[in-house]
């Protein structure tokens, strides 16, 4: 099947695979997203639209890409994901996972999927608009494990984490998710990996017609287009762009996407740090955290939900610079930089210009940092931990999956013979940027680690900031909620 759709205002095409077959949409306009080529151009109406924002799951699909010569799957909400993003990859909706077969009486009907089957027989929908999306992020962790294998409740609770439901309560689709495993698998309803993997390398990318969607695979190739079009649109997951598309309505003439850039696709291990490249979904980038701190596992796993974390990046999470982003004051107290690149322009024609600086150097207010037109943030470079290193981080907000910090607050402290050498403490949702909270890493500094220095600090971290009130918090409760923070990492230090 080769589907070929040409929609008003068309301007590039987009190439994808859909049920092993190549799908041609022509004529994409470099915002339009995937929850719009699907339901509006294709008619695949099964895939929803709730929020349009990230939050519900409602629009979640399965994206599907060569890595390492594997096929790896990633659940994403396809409502905030730029269309051009996918392609040369593999999506599968909704409709796409069941197979169609012949009734008893030879009449038309389908197979369920065994995540679909598991969703019926364990009572897991009732008014039923959620449900395609349940069943997607399902099916993104049926074939992560190998048809449903080991899945435990507490995986199922992270991977389902993105995913709401109003009606149903989440019990009878944690039973789903684990009951997927013992269900047979039709066999039209198996992806052929093998025929998949080699689908998508004959699936060339589709040269741009007009060049207003870039999505260079080389960081040099990268450089280039942002040297040239320093005024289009940078983006990576898409993750807060694609709010601006589709709640603030606007349209850019040119989007770059740092995302096909190879060299920034990889995670690199130095003896005294790691280096993270900005084209690194949250998932990953957290994993390599975590890896190196294993006492971050929760904290990455309550940063947004698994379809955001999938499409977002660390890279665009701090580029983007928001005050509530969690990601920053972590990486402030972890002491973390980023790299800064350019292509300069010389005799010989042109070389990669970079220059490196401390994370809460980047920022000069809301929303704005010290960034060039021409530059990109290429890489991250955190700091391996320390034999002393005591390290914490406390996210506060209303619900515990899926939810935007009122407060945020990471405290990193080497303490030796009881004495506090060196502090590094970073806070969110306290102040227009994500800050460090100096004055009271001075506080800290050269003194007993006992309970005076700390109510000391506590005094100090709750006079450092000025926060607002808003629908999150009132500032009284932030100003109180921060020193209360550091006072747990206190007791917690205490054993
Ligand atoms: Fe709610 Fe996409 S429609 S996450
Ligand atoms: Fe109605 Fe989930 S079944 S929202």
């Amino acid at each position: 099947m080769l589907a070929r759709m040409k929609p008003q205002n068309s301007v590039q095409t987009l190439r994808f695979l859909r049920r092993g077959e190549a799908v041609t949409v022509e004529g994409v306009a470099p915002t339009r997203t995937l929850l719009e080529v699907l339901r509006d151009d294709l008619h695949l109406t099964a895939t929803k639209e709730g929020c349009g924002e990230g939050d519900c799951g409602a629009c979640t699909v399965v994206l599907g890409e060569v890595v390492k010569g594997q096929l790896e799957y990633k659940a994403i909400n396809s409502c905030i994901r730029l269309a051009h993003s996918v392609d040369g990859m593999a999506v599968w909706t909704a409709e796409d996972i069941s197979a169609p077969t012949l009734g008893a009486d030879a009449s038309a009907t389908v197979q369920l999927h065994p995540c679909q089957e598991a969703m019926v027989q364990c009572h897991g929908s009732q008014c039923g608009f959620c449900t395609p999306g349940f069943v997607m992020s399902l099916f993104g962790m049926y074939q992560n494990t190998k048809g449903g294998q080991g899945i435990t409740r507490e995986q199922a609770q992270v991977d389902l984490s993105g995913n709401l439901c109003r009606c149903t309560g989440y019990r009878p689709i944690l039973d789903a998710a684990q009951q997927m495993a013992t269900l047979p698998l039709p066999p039209g309803c198996a992806v052929d990996e093998a025929a998949t993997v080699a689908a998508l390398k004959a699936l060339k990318p589709v040269a741009a017609a007009d060049g207003s969607y870039l999505r260079p695979r080389s960081l040099e190739a990268l450089l280039k287009a942002r040297a040239t079009h320093p005024g289009a649109q940078l983006v990576a997951g898409c993750t807060d762009v694609g709010l601006w598309i589709t709640k603030q309505h606007r349209r850019f003439d040119r989007v770059i996407d740092v995302t096909g850039a190879r060299e920034l696709r990889r995670v690199e291990t130095y003896p005294h740090h790691i280096a993270i490249g900005a084209a690194v979904n949250l998932s990953e980038a957290f994993a390599a955290l975590v890896a190196q701190r294993p006492q971050l596992k929760t904290f990455g796993q309550r940063f947004a939900g698994l379809p955001v974390r999938n499409s977002g990046t660390l890279g665009g999470n701090v580029a983007n610079g928001s005050p509530i982003g969690d990601s920053m004051p972590l990486l402030i107290a972890l002491g973390a930089s980023v790299v800064l690149m350019r292509w300069k322009k010389t005799k010989a024609g042109g070389e990669v210009a970079h220059r490196e600086l401390r994370l809460e150097d980047l920022y000069t207010g809301y929303r704005t940092n010290v960034m060039r037109p021409d530059e990109v943030l290429a890489w991250i470079k955190v700091p391996r931990p320390v034999p002393d290193e005591q390290m914490r981080v406390y996210k506060i907000s209303k619900r515990f999956d899926d939810d935007i910090s009122a407060v945020c607050l990471a405290v990193n402290l080497s303490i030796e013979d009881g004495v506090v050498r060196c502090a590094s403490i970073g806070a969110g949702g306290v102040a227009a940027t994500p800050a460090r909270a100096r004055q009271t890493e001075a506080a800290l500094l050269g003194q007993p680690w006992n309970e005076d220095t700390v109510m000391n600090a506590m005094d100090t971290l709750r006079q450092e900031f000025r926060p607002i009130s808003d629908m999150r918090a009132s500032a009284a409760y932030r100003q109180t909620v921060l020193g209360n923070l550091l006072r747990r990492f206190w007791l917690e230090s205490q054993g």
